[in-house]
């Protein structure tokens, strides 16, 4: 399939010191001091801010990582991007097209002026609205089946069982009217496709999933083997899907600083309030960082700066 790695492209990074580049990033940006926890979810706020950890997850099944690596944070917005891949593994890439949207907003993740300019149409299941639209699809006839088959999905991505923040689900959940609001808006223009409170908390569920920076190495690095995990052999979604959810997560994944980070990078990521950046470098590895202090636009500050150090080490930038 297209995610084989080519002899040259795998020579290309047996070449470098992978292990090196981490310690050089980790060690640079440690000590960063910019942005501050996320606080419009107040458990978010009382997690470690000096938290950092980085991992890189070989299509090989390879490890390498620097920092706190095994402590959690919730998933957040980075769990939209895999539930979008299983969904259009599912249903298929014209519908998700064509029921969700696949457009950059250039707008916040929760904005309704995005929704509200196109009615409901120029989103993509990477934003706020999109997110619900998207899980509102997830296969399941009723919200505990949809719940089981995400829950599953994210399990099956990382290759374990992880567990829920329900701190983290319950300061979100009693305090969602935005994200309700949102969900209803979509509602009115016939673009939600299971009950919109319902599926605003199966959503809210779903962003309060545990992770570290490994687990979300390796579900990155599913990505970036066409949808088969590295480390389980799980064939957890096929590679066409793969190579969809790739292209929204580079003009999308990081909000409205996505297209900055695409010019920067040139690598698909996704970012998560929650502190967490998982990027996808197709045919090599994914690799996340977790560090919660975030940027204006909600994006981890050392993470974004880790990351792209690394794939500009590594020389990955396809472009
Ligand atoms: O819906 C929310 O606002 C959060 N559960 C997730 C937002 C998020 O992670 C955006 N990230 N940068």
């Amino acid at each position: 399939t297209f995610f084989i790695v080519s002899p040259s492209q795998a020579q290309k990074l047996k070449g470098k010191n992978i292990e090196a580049v981490l310690n050089e990033a980790y060690i640079k940006y440690k000590d960063v001091e910019e942005g501050k926890n996320a606080d419009y979810i107040k458990e978010l706020a009382n997690v470690p801010s000096d938290l950092f950890g980085i991992v890189i997850v070989t299509v090989e099944g390879k490890v390498y990582s620097i920092g706190d690596v095994t402590d959690e944070v919730s998933i957040q917005s980075v769990s939209k991007a895999f539930i979008m891949a299983k969904v259009i593994d599912e249903i298929g890439a014209d519908s998700i097209a064509h029921a969700v949207g696949v457009e950059p907003t250039g707008e916040v993740f929760n904005s309704i002026t995005a929704i509200e300019r196109s009615k409901g149409k120029k989103i993509n299941p990477l934003v706020n609205p999109g997110a619900i639209a998207t899980t509102s699809l997830m296969a399941g006839r009723d919200s505990v089946q949809k719940w089981y088959n995400i829950r599953n999905t994210l399990n099956s991505f990382a290759g374990r069982d992880l567990d829920i923040d329900w701190n983290v689900y319950n300061s979100e959940a009693n305090d969602n009217k935005r994200n309700q609001a949102i969900s209803m808006l979509l509602l009115s223009y016939g673009r939600m496709y299971f009950d919109p409170l319902q599926s605003t908390d199966i959503y809210t569920k779903q962003c309060a999933v545990s992770v570290n920076a490994k687990d979300l190495a390796v579900m990155g690095s599913t990505l970036a083997n066409g949808g088969t995990n590295p480390l389980s052999h799980e064939v957890v979604i096929l590679p066409d899907a793969t190579q969809h959810a790739l292209s929204v997560m580079a003009t999308s994944g990081l909000y409205d600083d996505a297209g900055k980070w695409l010019f920067y990078t040139g690598i698909p990521a996704k970012s998560g309030v929650g502190g967490g950046i998982v990027a996808v470098v197709p045919g090599k590895f994914g690799i996340a960082a977790i560090a919660p202090p975030l940027d204006e636009a909600g994006n981890s500050v050392k993470a974004k700066l880790a990351i792209h150090y690394i794939i500009e080490k590594l020389g990955v930038n396809p472009y």
